[in-house]
């Protein structure tokens, strides 16, 4: 298994081309299984998640194909892929494939709308919480769909098709606002989704849909409305940039001290995480061209956070803050609102020497002045991000083990990082 080494101390100075957003090439790729016709996705992510759903929807019938290398085009540039589900051959998707990635469950809402039936396994828990996917089992039900839970899988039955209906989440969900826009889509007759969630990834995944001839208005506000049309038709659709990465990375110059352009990405996506990075230190700009993220040598203060959906400060980024508030200056209170279980950094951190108390769903973080490098590993892809900031931060040398997780979520972490200064490399074994 790969490990990443990092010896820290380094300033991160230079460009950062941000690639596209995983969490929505996801919903987009599931999105090809609602149409005959092929659907082209520009600015998709070379990740680990991306080639395993790709399996997934081959088993379903999609022909998935990637472009071969452009002239003139450089490895930084996200890839073009065209799917096409002409058939749909398999309307079950097994436990083996689902377990391996919650969001291939998402299937489950296509293949209901398109072919009347789908058996979809339940995801099962995951290291960052439990998960459930009520909701998402909820609004299909709500559009008529017949649901049974049978040995492990979810049985979704609309032989005669879905019919358009009010959905209200009870709690803000990202999934079951992709199942619910999916779903409804070819419904007949109008959907109201209220309590939707506000997520650009859910914005980006009904601008495509749009172009598939899809009738949905208000995604990116908590109010969607959907207009059921008979069927939708191929269409060419640019991934959005990757928020999480963005955040990621101006976290890490946060840290580290330095100046980073990090390109191709807009304020809009990270409005509140930036915010908190200014209050700790940093100095954020922006332009045409993406988000610029500086600290000079000043000590960094301490800033208290709670996770909320958007717009409010993502879950994605908690541990990657986290990182950052044990080398500040004074008390910082981190409190997790959406995953019951996401705080499997905290023994890793203290492992480097940070000092964190854990009350409830809050860590209370005390700032130290230096952290040590040490072997780390972690059980999810932003508690792994987190470990990699620290350690650029660490004297001496860090080794973070388990990198198949970062390779879920970063594409070409440690050539981005090593590009701007940062001195870790992969071990390969
Ligand atoms: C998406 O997960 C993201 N995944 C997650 O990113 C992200 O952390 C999360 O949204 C929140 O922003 C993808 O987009 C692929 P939710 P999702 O449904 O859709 C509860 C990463 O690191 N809930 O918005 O699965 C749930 O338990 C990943 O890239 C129910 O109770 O998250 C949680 O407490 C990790 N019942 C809350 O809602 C349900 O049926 C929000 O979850 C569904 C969710």
């Amino acid at each position: 298994m790969d490990r990443i080494q990092i010896r820290g101390g380094a300033a991160l100075n230079g460009v950062i081309p941000i690639s596209g957003a995983k969490n929505a090439a996801l919903p987009l790729m599931i999105a090809s299984l609602l149409t005959d016709q092929t659907l082209t996705l520009e600015n998709l992510p070379r990740l680990a998640d991306v080639a395993q759903l790709a399996h997934i929807l081959g088993n379903h019938g999609v022909d998935y194909s990637i472009d071969g290398k452009r002239i003139g085009e450089d490895t930084g540039s996200g890839q073009t892929a065209h799917l096409r589900a002409r058939t749909i051959v398999d309307t079950s998707a097994p436990y083996e494939l689902v377990a391996k990635m919650r969001a291939s469950f998402w299937v489950i809402a296509p293949l209901v709308a398109r072919m009347g039936a789908a058996r979809v396994s339940l995801p099962g828990g995951c290291a960052i919480g439990t998960r459930p996917v009520d909701l998402l089992l909820m609004a299909l039900e709500k559009l008529g769909a017949q649901i049974d839970i049978d040995g492990g899988y979810a049985v979704a039955k609309a032989p005669k098709g879905l019919i358009g209906a009010e959905i209200e989440f009870p709690k803000v969900t990202v999934g079951g606002t992709h199942v619910a826009m999916m779903a409804a889509s070819t419904a007949r007759g109008a959907t109201l989704i209220r309590n939707a969630a506000r997520e650009p990834e859910v914005a980006d995944l009904a601008a495509c849909l749009n172009k598939m001839g899809a009738r949905i208005r208000g995604a990116g506000s908590s109010t969607i409305e959907i207009e059921g049309v008979a069927r939708l038709n191929g269409a060419h659709h640019r991934v959005l940039p990757d928020r999480i990465e963005a955040g990621t990375y101006a976290t890490a110059v946060a840290m580290t001290g330095g100046d980073l352009m990090l390109e191709g990405v807009g304020e809009d996506l990270l409005e509140e995480a930036l915010e908190a990075l200014t209050a700790a230190g940093a100095t954020v700009t922006s332009d045409n061209r993406g988000v610029r993220v500086r600290r000079n040598g000043a000590g960094l203060k301490a800033v208290d956070i709670a996770t909320a959906p958007f717009p409010g400060f993502p879950t994605d980024l908690q541990a990657q803050f986290m990182a950052l508030m044990t080398r500040a200056r004074g008390v910082s209170r981190i409190k997790e609102t959406i995953f019951e279980n996401r705080f499997m950094h905290v023994q890793e951190l203290a492992r480097l020497g940070a000092s964190i108390k854990l009350e409830g769903d809050t860590a209370i973080v005390s700032g130290v002045k230096r952290l040590r490098g040490a072997p780390v590993m972690a059980t999810d892809l932003r508690a792994s991000v987190s470990l990699v900031i620290a350690g650029l931060a660490a004297d001496g040398e860090t080794i973070v083990n388990r990198v198949y997780h970062l390779d879920r979520g970063f594409e070409r972490l440690e050539e981005k990082l090593g590009a701007c200064g940062a001195d870790i490399a992969r071990i390969a074994g």
